[in-house]
């Protein structure tokens, strides 16, 4: 580990941890992008979570909206450190109608920049330093970097399956699984504190179903320990019925947002976080939210949130958009429909390779195997093949490295980055060389 004099030790620790592995590839790949005329060999980076097929819509009312509104003045001043009452109150009405489908009490809400920051400080006022958060594999790779760079919190990978035919239709997780970590977390002389949940889920696009969140959720209520579900891909959602796909899908499972199990439970111990990056293709924008109906922790976050506010300009001009549902059905409507479409390529590109992949029913994720190309199973191997199909291609995939899961040579496609047009360029273009090394060997 490299020192360097001028930082303490926290900054020593930062400066040699890499964000993200992918981090550089993507830099290089994103100096490099694909245009149909004046770049047709270009890269496709397809590893980072964003979602530009619906940009076209929010931008217009955006533009809109600073034309035919003046600024109020409220939003050149300090407001409330939970976010402003203003956006809170839209951020609530919005959740209830196309989200929860229950009520959202504002008061209960907090906003953060983004849910990098509700994740960080969230599970830094519900568990301390050392303690341990579980996460179902494969899951979100810079969790851990969220909870731990300055809450000091522990990632704990659960593995509750090996292949992909385990997961065809549902997570798998299990009452015993989170039994099997609570020992193996105590037998180390650790506490388990939290567990967190992403639904619809980061990679694979699963959705639990509301009897899985309840029996979780009173398993965590009678050991003490916080569950927090992220939703923040909770409006992206596939329409499983589509003729494209709908072989793929043996039960028909909807998303049923997690407020309505602390509805009804009324817990301490259970939290909600979402942000608008995800279903509103607005990741630069840095707005996401934390829901509990635990009264100290929502105290103690007003108290800590300074330093993560969102910009009250920027709240304004959400609210604005949030409480305009007339805009924002449709808005979903679109965006779903095109996420559809862009999914049903990918995943018939898939099929037709006979590439192993989870049916997603939502987020912007196709979790796809292809452990046959890597000569051994190891993590060694499965960068090589990362690093070739990168190369020999120009698409960059994200790694399985990170995600905590136990088999190697899995990837993540994330499909809504590019045009319809412009994926199917870069599908063609995994097909040709999927092709050439099976004819290879
Ligand atoms: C599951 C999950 N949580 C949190 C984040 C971070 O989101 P944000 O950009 O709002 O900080 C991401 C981004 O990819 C994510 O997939």
């Amino acid at each position: 580990m490299k020192k360097i004099k001028s930082l303490s030790e926290r900054g020593q620790t930062a400066h040699n941890n890499v964000l993200r592995i992918d981090f550089e590839l993507f830099f290089e790949a994103s100096g490099n992008m694909y245009h149909k005329e004046t770049n047709p060999s270009g890269a496709f980076p397809l590893n980072t979570a964003e979602n530009k097929q619906s940009w076209h819509l929010l931008k217009e009312k955006l533009e809109m909206l600073s034309l035919e509104k003046s600024i109020p003045t409220w939003t050149a001043n300090y407001t409330s450190c939970l976010g402003d009452e203003v956006f809170r109150k839209a951020l609530a009405g919005f959740l209830e109608k196309f989200l929860t489908k229950c009520p959202i009490n504002p008061d209960h809400l907090g906003i953060s920049a983004g849910a990098t920051a509700i994740v960080e400080l969230s599970t830094w006022l519900l568990a301390n330093r050392g303690d341990v958060a579980v996460f179902p594999t494969p899951s979100y790779p810079v969790y851990k970097q969220d909870i731990g760079n300055k809450a000091g919190i522990e990632r704990y990978n659960l593995i509750t399956h090996h292949e992909i035919s385990e997961i065809s239709q549902q997570p798998s997780l299990k009452i015993k699984h989170l039994e099997k970590a609570k020992k193996d977390i105590e037998k180390q002389g650790k506490k388990f504190k939290i567990l967190v949940l992403t639904t619809p889920d980061n990679p694979t696009g699963l959705i639990y179903t509301k009897k899985q969140l309840n029996k979780i959720a009173d398993w965590c209520i009678n050991n003490h320990i916080h569950l927090i579900v992220n939703e923040i891909y909770g409006l992206s959602l596939i329409d499983t019925t589509h003729p494209k796909i709908k072989e793929d899908y043996k039960k028909s499972i909807g998303f049923v947002s997690f407020a309505q199990v602390m509805q009804a439970k009324k817990s301490p111990y259970l939290h909600l976080w979402y942000a608008l990056s995800k279903d509103l293709g607005i990741s630069g924008f840095r707005v996401g939210a934390v829901y509990s109906l635990n009264e100290p922790f929502i105290k103690a976050y007003d108290n800590l949130n300074a330093p993560h506010l969102v910009s009250n300009h920027t709240q304004w001009m959400l609210s604005e958009v949030l409480s305009d549902h007339h805009f924002m059905e449709k808005y979903i409507t679109h965006n779903q429909q095109a996420l559809t479409e862009s999914y049903a390529l990918v995943a018939n590109y898939l099929k037709q390779l006979k590439i192993p992949y989870v049916a997603s029913r939502g987020s912007l994720f196709v979790w796809a195997d292809f452990s046959e190309f890597l000569k051994k199973p190891t993590l060694k191997a499965e960068t090589k093949f990362w690093e070739k199909l990168y190369q020999n291609t120009g698409i960059l995939l994200t790694p399985g490295e990170g995600f905590g899961h136990s088999k190697k040579g899995l990837y993540r496609i994330v499909f809504p980055c590019f045009g319809i047009d412009d994926l199917e360029v870069a599908m063609k273009r995994v097909s040709t060389y999927i092709e050439k090394i099976r004819a290879k060997s």
